[in-house]
C-alpha cells in the first residue's frame, strides 16, 4: 500500500473513535487521510465532527438488515466510498451490519472496532454483556470485517481490568479510552502495507506478534 492512503469511515453515533482517526491523521500519526463519512442516522455527531474537519459528510439511510432495500442501500454507500477513492474502509461504532458484497469490494480492506475481547461478547452490549458476566478482563479488539458480525481476523486487543463496583457505563468509559489508542495504531499499520491476513491470523511484518507482557487481574500475590 502507497503512503497516504484515503480512508472512509462508516459510522453511526458520537464519533469519538473517529475523532481519534481523525486527529491522528491531522498529527501525521497515520499516513493517510480520512476522504469521507458515511452515517446511516442523519444526526449523528460523527457527520458533525466530519464537517468541522472539512471531510465529506455524507447520510446514507440503511433499510433493514437482509431487505433488498438493505442490500441497495449498501450499494450506494459502496458507490459514496468508490467515488471518494478509498482504500480502507474504517467502522468506527457502525451499528449495522454490511452486505458481503461491500466486503468483496474492498478485499482485505474492512476494518471494525468492538469494545470487548472477541470473540467473547460480540453483538451491540459488549460492554454490558462483559460486566454482566463478572469477567476480570475486558478490552477492545480490532478486526478485519468478513461476511459475519463481530468476525474477521485480529489485528490488535487492549484489555482493562474489570473493577468491583463497575457499571456498563464506566466500563464503557475505561475501554473507550483503549479504543482510542489501538484503533489509529491499526490504521496506521494498514497504511504502512504492514499487515497481512494467513487464515485466521493478522501478521504485522510478515511474524506473528507476541505480546510483550502478561496481563493478569486482580493483581497476584504468589509468585
Ligand atoms: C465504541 O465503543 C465502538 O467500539 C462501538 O461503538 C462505540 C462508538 O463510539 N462499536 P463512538 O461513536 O466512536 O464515540
Amino acid at each position: 500500500m502507497s503512503a497516504n492512503i484515503k480512508i472512509g469511515v462508516l459510522a453511526s453515533g458520537g464519533g469519538t473513535n473517529l475523532q481519534s482517526l481523525i486527529d491522528n491523521c491531522e498529527a501525521g500519526n497515520i499516513d493517510g487521510a480520512i476522504a469521507v463519512v458515511i452515517s446511516d442516522v442523519p444526526q449523528a455527531g460523527c457527520l458533525e465532527r466530519a464537517r468541522d474537519h472539512g471531510i465529506d459528510a455524507v447520510h446514507v439511510p440503511v433499510a433493514k438488515t437482509g431487505t433488498p432495500q438493505w442490500e441497495q442501500d449498501n450499494g450506494r454507500i459502496i458507490e459514496v466510498l468508490q467515488a471518494h477513492g478509498v482504500d480502507l474502509v474504517a467502522m468506527a461504532g457502525y451499528m449495522r451490519k454490511i452486505t458481503p458484497r461491500l466486503v468483496q469490494t474492498f478485499p482485505g480492506a474492512a476494518i471494525n472496532i468492538h469494545p470487548a475481547l472477541l470473540p467473547s461478547f460480540p453483538g451491540t452490549h459488549g460492554q454490558r454483556d462483559a460486566n454482566d458476566y463478572g469477567v476480570k478482563l475486558a478490552g477492545v479488539t480490532v478486526h478485519f470485517a468478513d461476511e459475519e458480525f463481530d468476525s474477521g481476523p485480529i489485528i490488535i486487543q487492549g484489555a482493562v481490568p474489570v473493577l468491583s463496583g463497575d457499571t456498563e457505563d464506566s466500563l464503557r468509559d475505561r475501554i473507550l479510552k483503549v479504543e482510542h489508542k489501538v484503533y489509529p495504531q491499526a490504521v496506521q499499520w494498514f497504511a504502512q502495507g504492514r499487515l497481512t491476513i494467513s487464515g485466521r491470523r493478522v501478521l504485522l511484518d510478515g511474524e506473528p506478534v507476541a505480546g510483550s507482557q502478561e496481563l493478569v487481574w486482580p493483581p497476584m500475590e504468589m509468585v
